[in-house]
């Protein structure tokens, strides 16, 4: 079991690379009875090992909200961000960015038998739609479509959020693409995919500004992994291996 508190995740101890996370975004990251590290298991989590390994530390996962995580990188709390992050402009200004290692978009999880949202324009139609706070659909939803404030409910999980498609209490989750899917499957509902609305995004882990240290390590071993076609790798094993446990 791994120490997840932040009181020694501050103490910046030599021996262990800390990387925060939000680890309820499978097939990235999320929590399971064996993970690959402690609790904690994911495509995400399957890098950052790499990574540990290059630096020769040992890694530590600090699992907490979303909205949290540049905050916490910026401030040192933690060493990486490793989470499906989306390298965009406005968190550029704050942390740095590896080179990009996955690309996604946004899609719409709806109920199986939902006729009415086969595109992003049909949420304008009065439509409940639930986004995670600070998710980068929480941004489209918000000024891309310029849904109404009433309409849109924000959650702090995306894992939760979907739960009220399920139980009828919204009509749409505008979330990321792989994630959707996922949770579209294990929750048994379907998703909508709008490639005209919804830009493709880019996940890059994030270091402190002028961390060039960590970040040249960490790009060196995406540049490793992604040639030798380790990543896409792990995709597929995710991807099967998530399916397998919603039987
Ligand atoms: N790609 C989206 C973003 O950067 C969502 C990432 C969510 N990641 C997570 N580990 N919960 O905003």
């Amino acid at each position: 079991m791994l120490f997840r508190s932040a009181a020694l995740a501050g103490c910046g101890s030599s021996d262990k690379l800390i990387m925060g996370t939000n680890a309820a975004f499978p097939p990235f990251e999320y929590t399971t009875s064996q993970g690959l590290v402690g609790e904690f298991d994911g495509i995400d989590v399957a890098i950052a090992n790499k990574i540990a390994e290059n630096v020769g530390k040992e890694l530590q996962i600090e699992d907490m909200e979303f909205d949290g995580l540049v905050a916490s990188v910026s401030t040192g709390k933690v060493d990486m961000v490793v989470a499906g992050m989306t390298a965009t402009d406005e968190r550029k200004q704050s942390v740095d960015f590896s080179d990009p290692y996955y690309v996604a978009s946004q899609v719409i999880v709806v109920a199986p038998d939902n006729t009415d949202i086969t595109s992003a324009e049909d949420l304008k139609n009065d439509k409940t739609v639930g986004v995670v706070l600070g998710y980068t659909g929480d941004n489209i939803v918000t000024n891309d479509l310029q849904l109404a404030e009433d309409k849109v409910t924000r959650a702090n999980r995306g894992i939760d959020i979907v739960q009220d498609v399920k139980n009828g209490k919204l009509d749409a989750v505008v979330i990321d693409s792989a994630t959707g899917k996922a949770l579209a499957e294990k929750n048994g509902l379907k998703i909508v995919e709008d490639p005209q609305a919804f830009e493709t995004e880019e996940y890059a882990i994030a270091v402190k500004k002028g961390n060039t240290e960590l970040l040249d390590k960490i790009n060196e071993t995406l540049s490793e992994m992604k040639a030798s076609g380790e990543i896409e790798q792990l995709a597929m094993e995710y991807d099967e291996k998530l399916a397998e446990n919603n039987q």
